[in-house]
């Protein structure tokens, strides 16, 4: 399967807002969606996000289907924030974060110069552990439910 990736648009509101509203994609994420995710919600927080000079929000597609996001947040100058999700639940356990995720990583090694990227999961979150631990993050921190983890450029 080939996986690409590229910065969010407006319209891509009108597929993320029903992963948005599935409680499986966002169990173990620092999200918790009380109220129904409406269109108009979405469409307004994708102008936010893609307006943000310290974000780079990107839609993933997996043979031109556009099946999940990934992010940096956070960006500073020297570190970033990381965060993924596959919506498209058909499309887990295929590689596709995996693929994504190593793109989305040259992108703030080599192209923003970054020397490290952190993130945040959910102790029970495991394949987002696993994924994780694959790319190269590395526990820095951790309470009772989440680890903190950084990955250094080489
Ligand atoms: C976590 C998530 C992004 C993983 O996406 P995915 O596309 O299914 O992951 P991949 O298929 O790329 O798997 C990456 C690696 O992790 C491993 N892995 C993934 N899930 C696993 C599991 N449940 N058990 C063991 N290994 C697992 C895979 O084997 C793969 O390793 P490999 O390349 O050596 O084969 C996806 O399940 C998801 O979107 N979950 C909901 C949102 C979420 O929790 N996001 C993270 C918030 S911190």
């Amino acid at each position: 399967m080939k996986v690409t990736i590229r910065p969010l648009v407006e319209s891509d509101a009108y597929t993320s807002v029903k992963w948005r509203n599935d409680p499986e994609v966002f169990k173990y994420t620092g999200n918790t969606y009380k109220n129904e995710i409406k269109i108009e919600n979405e469409l307004e927080w994708i102008r936010k996000v893609t307006a943000s000079p310290t974000d780079y929000r990107c839609a993933i597609l997996a043979d031109d289907v556009y099946v999940g996001n990934i992010y940096l947040t956070d960006i500073d100058g020297t570190s970033a924030h990381y965060h993924i999700f596959i919506g498209n639940k058909e499309y887990w356990g295929k590689g596709v974060a995996k693929q994504a995720s190593l793109q989305i990583l040259d992108y703030a090694f080599n192209k923003l110069k970054l020397t490290s990227v952190a993130l945040r999961v959910r102790k029970a979150n495991i394949s987002a552990l696993m994924l994780y631990k694959k790319l190269g993050f590395v526990e820095e921190k951790a309470d009772d439910t989440w680890i903190s983890m950084r990955v250094v450029a080489e």
